[in-house]
């Protein structure tokens, strides 16, 4: 079982990304969760956060508010696509338990200390800002990591916010270029997977047929963020991008992908926060990341389908 930290600004495709991490407690022990700026502000995806670990039945489960802006640049939030709330489309009640006693950051360092080398995977689904200064405040936690997996980034693709920066690190590219220079084990889960993470119309009205609680609240998150993609895109099928992180814990066969390295651009204001991605190792720099390009989408989404119905 793999212990796993959480990052995350809830943001209807974070709802499901941690609903599919709780709804998979045989491989995944979830450690704690802890917010971050990003979609909305840090007060709104704390409470998100809190929210849907309450929904996924596990009030048990702390969530500790982290970093409220990014290292450098000024905020920027995306309630364009998620709504005010971050999580429009559900309608759950507010949190009813008391917040984490720490820091996000502090959370990050004080539990990868504690544990053994090796036994704590990172994963973020915002902007990296909180790993980030976790890494700046206590560099003792990079050689510990297992892995940090990361939603952001794309190359192929392009970008989603600038045509060359994805929304995740173009909010805060400084704490990307840490992460992705520390030395850390890193996987990059990109757009050009994530985009091929369409949700379409059938699954939608499969995870509504469920008829939990978690499961109708899920898919009335994700007709109000489909409703948006759709009307941007024209299409009748939208990305989920987060959950992509959790799949590839739970079933690293469904994707490939290629080490490479990989910097980010941190001073062109045209292109800032693009990944740039050496696929074809020209520069001779030695691999920095495992960059994942491809997922097999049906069995990806009959998974969550099946782990999100395990939920109460
Ligand atoms: C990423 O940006 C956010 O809007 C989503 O939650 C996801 O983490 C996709 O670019
Ligand atoms: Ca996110």
């Amino acid at each position: 079982r793999r212990k796993i930290i959480i990052d995350t600004d809830p943001g209807q495709d974070d709802a499901f990304a941690l609903l599919l991490a709780l709804g998979s407690p045989d491989e995944l022990e979830v450690v704690g969760v802890t917010a971050v700026h990003g979609n909305v502000p840090l007060a709104r995806t704390t409470v998100n956060a809190q929210m849907v670990v309450e929904l996924a039945g596990r009030a048990d489960l702390p969530v500790y508010p982290g970093c409220p802006r990014p290292m450098v640049k000024p905020g920027f939030t995306a309630e364009y696509v998620h709504g005010p709330s971050g999580l429009d489309g559900c309608d759950l009640p507010p949190p009813a338990a008391p917040l984490g006693d720490r820091h996000g950051v502090d959370f990050i360092i004080d539990t990868v200390m504690a544990a053994a080398p090796g036994e704590i995977t990172v994963c973020t689904l915002g902007p990296m800002t909180n790993l980030a200064v976790a890494m700046i405040k206590e560099p003792a936690i990079i050689p510990r990591l297992a892995e940090v997996v990361f939603m952001g980034g794309g190359f192929f693709e392009g970008g989603n916010t600038t045509p060359a920066a994805e929304f995740n690190i173009y909010v805060d590219p400084h704490a990307a270029h840490v992460v992705l220079a520390s030395g850390a084990p890193v996987t990059m889960v990109p757009i050009d997977v994530t985009y091929k993470a369409l949700m379409t119309p059938d699954w939608l009205r499969r995870l509504r047929a469920l008829g939990t609680r978690a499961a109708v609240e899920a898919a009335g998150m994700a007709e109000f963020y489909q409703d948006y993609g759709n009307k941007k895109f024209g299409t009748d099928s939208y990305p989920l991008h987060d959950p992509c992180v959790i799949g590839y814990l739970l079933r690293p066969e469904l994707f490939n992908g290629r080490k490479c390295h990989v910097e980010v651009e941190i001073h062109s204001p045209v292109t800032s926060g693009m990944t740039v991605v050496d696929w074809w190792n020209v520069t001779k720099k030695p691999a920095n990341c495992l960059v994942l390009r491809d997922l097999d989408n049906p069995p990806f989404y009959e998974l969550m389908l099946e782990r999100i119905a395990r939920l109460p």
